[in-house]
């Protein structure tokens, strides 16, 4: 059967012909590949309509609400599984056995104690500095630890540095926090879950003990769960296209966790708590929804709107019904934030813009209100997203070097500056 192509005319009459590439799932793309080849280029900012890698990790359809990892749907993941088989997941294809699983869990703890000497790179901030910045800068800072036995073209290479980096941004994100606390840096503990031992190390002190409750430690796993991947979003897309020309994968994290700090992007569950606590009471709600409404204010309904998801985000259910799990738990059902979050959803979903625009609350509607009641503090919301990120990041970079057509990441541009001229003698002369 032939080979379905798209044809391009152009102005002076010639015709090209696009061929179209298939995915096993989702709709089929234009590989516009060999433009290059006529001296053409396309223009298309924001990606909106450009895929850029061909990848087996995540696949979402965002009309349907599926999110799958590697198949699995994110539902059935969230339910059976922990963060460390879905990081293995990510990372190789398959959720572990038994005995993969426990190989791969000892191998993630040997590299949970930061060097010691990180003790001096976190002394050098400020103490009041977002912990994102901090988390940014020591995650790079890493680099200078990891760079002269480090081939990112050697497989056993980059599963080494993967197992670091799983292993170890816990402790850089829970310090982080302490940092700012001014309270002593707390070491993680191997006896402990993954997500046990991140929460053990961000409340625990040397004067108290932090008491590990299961259903808060599950739906922090959750979180993180949920958060793991996302496909080509802005900050997995700056780690491929960073990663590309070959940098110290501490680097390339670390420009994930900067693009991620955007309130757009992983900024948006801080953001969307500090507009519920703006808010205050329902009968505000209105002013804020005519507010999102209006193209002339720039503010917009944070947590609400998907660039992917035009239907439900289905991340944003399960997280609804943890809430509901531990706000119980917690005895905090009246809780006057989560009941201002469900009748603003509710006016939302009513009101004529949000559903002719499909703007639908996305999953980071519902993770800040879960972990503030687990007691994260609003700073710690992104850096939370970014450590469970750093598992999806990870998998994409190690994919990209598997990929057999692996080019340096280089768009082009469409050029509206000045046109050619030449440097004056005279910088006098006036500037028109
Ligand atoms: N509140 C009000 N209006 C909105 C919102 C919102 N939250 N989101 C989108 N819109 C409107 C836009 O104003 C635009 O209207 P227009 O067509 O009249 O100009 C239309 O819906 C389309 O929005 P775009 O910005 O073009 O959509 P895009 O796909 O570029 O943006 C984004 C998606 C960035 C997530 C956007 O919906 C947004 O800013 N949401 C709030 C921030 C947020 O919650 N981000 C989290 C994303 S999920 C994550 O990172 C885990």
């Amino acid at each position: 059967m032939d080979q379905k192509k798209a044809t391009l005319t152009l102005p002076d009459g010639k015709i090209i012909e696009l061929p179209f590439i298939e995915g096993k799932m989702g709709k089929p793309a234009i590989d516009i590949s060999q433009l290059s080849q006529h001296g053409l280029h396309t223009y298309d900012p924001g990606f909106m309509s450009t895929a850029s890698c061909g990848s087996a990790i995540t696949f979402i359809d965002g009309e349907k609400s599926i999110l799958l990892y590697r198949g699995y749907p994110i539902e059935q993941l969230a339910e059976h599984c922990d963060f460390l088989d879905v990081a293995y997941l990510l990372l190789n294809g398959e959720l572990p056995n038994q005995n993969e699983k426990t190989k791969y869990v000892s191998e993630v703890k040997k590299h949970y104690l930061l060097h010691d000497q990180l003790n001096s790179v976190f002394r050098g901030f400020r103490r009041d500095a977002h912990p994102m910045a901090v988390m940014a800068a020591v995650v790079a800072s890493k680099s200078a630890f990891y760079f002269d036995e480090m081939n990112v073209y050697n497989r056993n290479h980059r599963k080494i540095s993967a197992n670091r980096l799983i292993g170890k941004v816990p402790s850089i994100a829970a310090w982080s926090y302490l940092y700012n606390l001014g309270r002593p840096f707390n070491y993680p503990r191997n006896d402990l879950s993954y997500a046990a031992n991140f929460l053990n190390m961000l409340f625990s002190s040397p004067t108290q003990d932090y008491e590990i409750n299961p259903v808060l430690v599950r739906a922090f796993e959750r979180i993180l769960i949920l958060h793991a991947d996302h496909e080509q979003n802005a900050s997995t897309s700056t780690v491929r296209l960073v990663g590309s020309s070959g940098a110290n994968p501490f680097a390339c994290i670390s420009s994930g966790i900067a693009s991620l700090w955007g309130p757009a992007h992983g900024g948006a569950n801080e953001a969307t708590l500090k507009m519920l606590q703006e808010i205050r009471s329902e009968s505000r709600i209105g002013e804020y929804i005519e507010r999102a409404k209006d193209s002339t204010d720039s503010f917009r309904l944070m947590g609400f709107g998907h660039r992917v998801y035009r239907n439900k985000d289905p991340r944003a259910e399960i997280m609804r019904k943890t809430c509901h799990e531990v706000l119980s738990e917690l005895g905090l059902e009246n809780d006057s934030i989560f009941k201002l979050a469900l009748k603003l959803e509710k006016i939302a979903l009513e009101d004529d813009y949000f559903v002719k625009k499909k703007l639908y609350p996305n999953v980071d509607f519902y993770s800040g209100i879960v972990m503030r009641a687990l007691g994260i503090p609003n700073s710690m919301f992104t850096a939370v997203f970014a450590l469970a990120r750093t598992a999806g990041w990870i998998a994409h970079w190690n994919e990209m070097f598997v990929a057999d057509n692996l080019k340096i990441g280089r768009p082009r541009q469409i050029y509206k500056g000045k046109l050619l001229r030449n440097v004056s003698l005279d910088r006098n002369v006036s500037k028109d």
